[in-house]
């Protein structure tokens, strides 16, 4: 289904490109007494719904952080759990390619993956890439590592001295435009290694809400919220 932008008044504030930290699985889980994995099962459909409400919305491109290079230091059981609701994911997502123009791109040091799931990933890239709505999946993700390995392939290719925007074109995002909003949920106030070259002049927005508990409407709220706000990105 492809429908137009956003219209908004000032067509300088349509958002293009929108990024999520999936966060609160766990706690939602936990208040109904359940294990963390419940959460992160629940926490998967909500990712569903909410992808599909920025699609809807003809949003460019939407990321959405998974797992972080830190979530290993989970119990095995729940990384386990993770994992296996991701190739499940990855199994499935063939008619989400096919009923909301998803164009999916993997992000994140994907190496650690077993080669299977590796082998979907590139499979469902190719098989999504000319589809117009870009949904990065953050996965082993890490802003920092996202820099470093930028760096290097730079590096790798011959280059010695490196501009800002060789970075920029060199990041895993480098086909999505430039970040407008960054949206938490679980209600920390941090970045927690997301998105840190990007997040430059992004917005920012946070909520309570555990991850599970988000709403496709949320997303419309969050974006009546965004074009509101003044970005004068160093100017007046
Ligand atoms: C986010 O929810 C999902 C991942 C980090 C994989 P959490 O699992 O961090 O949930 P909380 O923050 O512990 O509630
Ligand atoms: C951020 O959530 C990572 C993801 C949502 C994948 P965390 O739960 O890992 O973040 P911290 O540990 O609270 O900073
Ligand atoms: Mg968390």
């Amino acid at each position: 289904m492809k429908k137009e932008a956003v219209v908004l008044k000032d067509s300088n504030k349509a958002i293009r490109h929108i990024a999520f930290i999936m966060d609160g699985n766990g706690r939602w889980a936990k208040r109904r007494g359940m294990p963390r994995e419940f959460g992160h099962k629940n926490g998967a459909e909500t990712f569903k719904r909410i992808m599909r409400r920025c699609c809807e919305l003809g949003i460019e491109a939407s990321t959405f952080y998974v797992f972080s290079t830190e979530n290993w230091k989970r119990p095995q059981r729940e990384i386990d759990a993770i994992l296996s609701l991701l190739d499940r994911y990855l199994d499935d997502c063939e008619q989400e390619i096919k009923t909301n123009d998803v164009r999916f791109i993997f992000i994140g040091d994907l190496s650690v993956f077993s080669v299977p799931v590796q082998e979907k990933m590139k499979r469902i890239e190719e098989f999504s890439k000319n589809n117009s709505h870009i949904v990065n999946l953050a996965l082993n993700y890490g802003g920092r590592n996202e820099i470093a390995t930028a760096v290097n392939s730079l590096i790798k290719a011959g280059m010695t001295v490196i501009d800002e925007d060789d970075i920029t074109g060199a990041l895993y995002t480098k086909e999505s435009p430039p970040l407008d909003l960054i949206v938490r949920t679980g209600g920390d106030l941090r970045i927690s290694n997301f998105l840190l070259w990007q997040a430059a002049y992004a917005e920012f927005y946070f909520t309570d809400k555990l991850w599970p508990e988000l709403v496709p409407d949320d997303v419309n709220e969050i974006i009546d919220n965004f074009t509101n706000r003044s970005r004068r990105f160093g100017g007046v």
